[in-house]
């Protein structure tokens, strides 16, 4: 194989779909959002939801709701409503020790992603 085919091999094997707008890294347990493509102003959330979100059960959770559209427990629709209602549901968890400032925050960021996974 000459080194100008390898090359084509590769290139071909690099390129991902571009449609999808938001990244996830790992897989299970692990599983969570690649943060680099969010926009400046979404930074500060996602510090809140990395930390908080992550207190009681693993970021898949969100990952999977988010990406699949359908809410990982429940298996309800998880759409912009839903963001929002299971945020101000996770605020009013005993020990979940966010302010409503935070949810908003983490709810804004999780409308975000949902427009960007449905790109
Ligand atoms: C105090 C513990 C706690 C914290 C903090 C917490 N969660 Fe949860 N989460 C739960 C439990 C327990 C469930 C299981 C379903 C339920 O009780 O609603 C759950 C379920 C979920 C689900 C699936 C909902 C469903 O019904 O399918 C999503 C999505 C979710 N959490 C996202 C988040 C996000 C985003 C945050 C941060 C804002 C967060 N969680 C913080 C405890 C928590």
């Amino acid at each position: 194989m000459t080194r100008f085919m390898m090359f084509l091999l590769a290139a071909l094997l690099m390129a991902e779909p571009c449609h999808a707008a938001l990244k996830v890294v790992g897989k299970g347990e692990s599983m969570t959002f690649d943060p680099s493509g969010f926009p400046p102003r979404m930074k500060s959330s996602w510090e809140i939801m990395k930390t908080k979100c992550v207190m009681c059960h693993s970021m898949e959770r969100t990952v999977v709701s988010i990406t699949t559209g359908i809410a990982s427990v429940s298996g309800q629709p998880f759409d912009h409503n839903a963001a929002r209602a299971y945020g101000f549901k996770m605020m009013r968890k005993p020990e979940s020790n966010m302010s409503r400032q935070e949810i908003k925050a983490v709810v804004d960021l999780m409308n975000y992603m949902l427009d960007e996974a449905a790109r």
